[in-house]
């Protein structure tokens, strides 16, 4: 597991020749960072050709649909990423609580296929990865080895997802439809929290060097794919509400941290808003809050461990949600009883409408920032911002466990109304933490167990990673591995635009 994706130079000139090869014959042109960050860039050309495909087709164009810019028919491209404002109505807190949409994104509707790309263009121009003789291994709690598998499928490689096998049944479905074989979905011990047995799948296959681990709790290039790309959709939505709201500030970031990726945003919107980071976890499974572990099913946020790409000390606040009330406010935001209900409370009916573009760990993410709000004392012109990575579609059967676990007689105005009152009203400042230098010390040495003594990475390279000028120089790689991108478009002249 010692490789990060951190080249900057080629690496295997057979290797890279073989990748111009595929990439020619399939009539893949790879879109740089700076494109999926300000979709703006992409040419008419290219986009006009996109028009004609279908968003969730295994074409090499979708890779031009790997931003947060797409429409909700996620054909066409918007001006400003889809998102949410939460009101009032529906937090309780008056800091508007800003949630860009991830089920906007191609062909799986979940931000992960960025995380995915971010993590394989590296490897492909820098000669790391040969789509003709290896198979690509994505190790996952469910959506990042479905963006995987995608992006093989449309490479025409063999893609193998590694997920436990306690994921969600739609994950499952999705996978069975994309792989080249059923052999290239490996089902590991346990559930969401299990990402030690991932690892463990995964030194194994890495025995045999047809295999290439693209794993994304390692690869810095999903840390600076979300640093950009994210970090400057999020810029957008929030420059989209000047008009009307001129004075606004961007008081905080939060997101839930499975590989760590996305919180990268945070990184950007620090820079440009002073914003506080705020990483979220499950109560359950309490490993930045506690050195905790555990079982829950806020799935996607793995944990039980500290990711290498995870930038420990420019985080400010730590704050855990429980799958108890994540697994509950599902079902007010997508049971016909619960929607009544908020509509009784006065949340306007097109939010209504959009609730079921919240999945679980978008839900998380929304408590996390309402408990973020009241403990900052935050007020109407100091927006909390956050994503939702993708929506409740993939989560219909835990719908029907919950509501069968936890609301036997039925989920009625009753049981929606409770459930509102102590899992979004109720949510109060506990199990959230303000990091001083020693919290955020505590939590980047925990790393050391997974990465030095388990993983091998030497400490000289752990340790890097606590001083913030090691970050800030880490994003020099992105304009280098644009050109490079462009370099090797030019090489396989896939799609060039006429
Ligand atoms: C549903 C869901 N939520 C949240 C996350 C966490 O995002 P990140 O891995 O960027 O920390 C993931 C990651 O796979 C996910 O699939």
């Amino acid at each position: 597991m010692g490789q990060q994706g951190l080249e900057r130079d080629l690496v295997d000139a057979a290797v890279y020749e073989r990748a111009t090869q595929r990439f020619r014959d399939a009539k893949i042109r790879m879109p740089t960072f700076a494109e999926l960050a300000e979709p703006a860039r992409i040419s008419d050309d290219i986009e006009g050709r996109l028009a004609a495909v279908d968003p969730d087709a295994p074409d090499p164009l979708n890779l031009f649909r790997v931003h947060w810019f797409n429409d909700a028919d996620r054909r066409a491209r918007a001006s400003v990423p889809q998102h949410l404002v939460l009101p009032t109505s529906l937090t309780g807190v008056e800091a508007p609580i800003i949630v860009a949409l991830g089920n906007r994104f191609p062909m799986i509707a979940a931000h992960k296929v960025l995380a995915a790309y971010s993590c394989l263009a590296p490897r492909i121009v820098t000669g790391q990865f040969d789509p003709i003789e290896q198979r690509a291994i994505w190790p996952s709690t469910g959506n990042y080895c479905r963006g995987g598998v995608a992006i093989s499928r449309i490479m025409g490689c063999r893609g193998v997802a590694v997920l436990p096998e306690g994921m969600s049944q739609e994950r499952f479905d999705w996978l069975d439809q994309w792989v080249a074989d059923p052999s290239d979905i490996i089902r590991t011990p346990g559930t969401e929290s299990n990402v030690k047995e991932i690892y463990d799948k995964c030194a194994e296959l890495a025995q045999d060097s047809a295999n290439v681990i693209l794993n994304q709790f390692a690869e810095f290039g999903n840390h600076l794919g979300h640093y950009l790309v994210t970090g400057r959709a999020l810029e957008a939505i929030v420059e989209a509400q000047r008009p009307e709201r001129p004075d606004l500030e961007v008081a905080a970031f939060v997101s839930a941290t499975g590989s760590a990726g996305t919180i990268a945003a945070g990184d950007w919107l620090k820079d440009r808003y002073g914003a506080k980071i705020v990483a979220v976890e499950a109560l359950e499974c309490p490993t930045l809050l506690e050195n905790g572990f555990g079982e829950h099913n806020i799935q996607g946020i793995g944990d039980k461990h500290v990711p290498l790409i995870h930038n420990v000390t420019n985080t400010d606040l730590v704050v855990a949600i429980s799958d108890v009330a994540t697994d509950q406010v599902l079902a007010v935001f997508n049971t016909d009883a619960g929607r009544a209900y908020l509509s009784g409370r006065g949340v306007p009916a097109a939010l209504i409408a959009e609730l079921g573009s919240l999945g679980i760990s978008s839900i998380c993410n929304i408590l996390a920032a309402i408990k973020t709000a009241k403990a900052l004392d935050l007020g109407p012109n100091q927006a909390v911002a956050t994503i939702a990575t993708d929506g409740a579609a993939m989560y219909q059967s835990e719908l029907d466990k919950i509501t069968a676990r936890d609301f036997p007689g039925g989920f009625d105005g009753v049981a929606a109304a409770e459930t509102f009152g102590r899992h979004v009203l109720g949510a109060g400042e506990d199990h959230l933490l303000e990091l001083t230098r020693t919290d955020r010390d505590r939590i980047f040495n925990l790393g050391y167990f997974t990465w030095v003594e388990q993983q091998g990475i030497p400490l000289a390279e752990f340790e890097a990673r606590r001083d913030q000028g090691w970050w800030r120089d880490l994003r020099s790689l992105l304009p280098v591995w644009d050109e490079m991108i462009d370099e090797f478009n030019d090489r396989t002249g896939a799609n060039a635009p006429s």
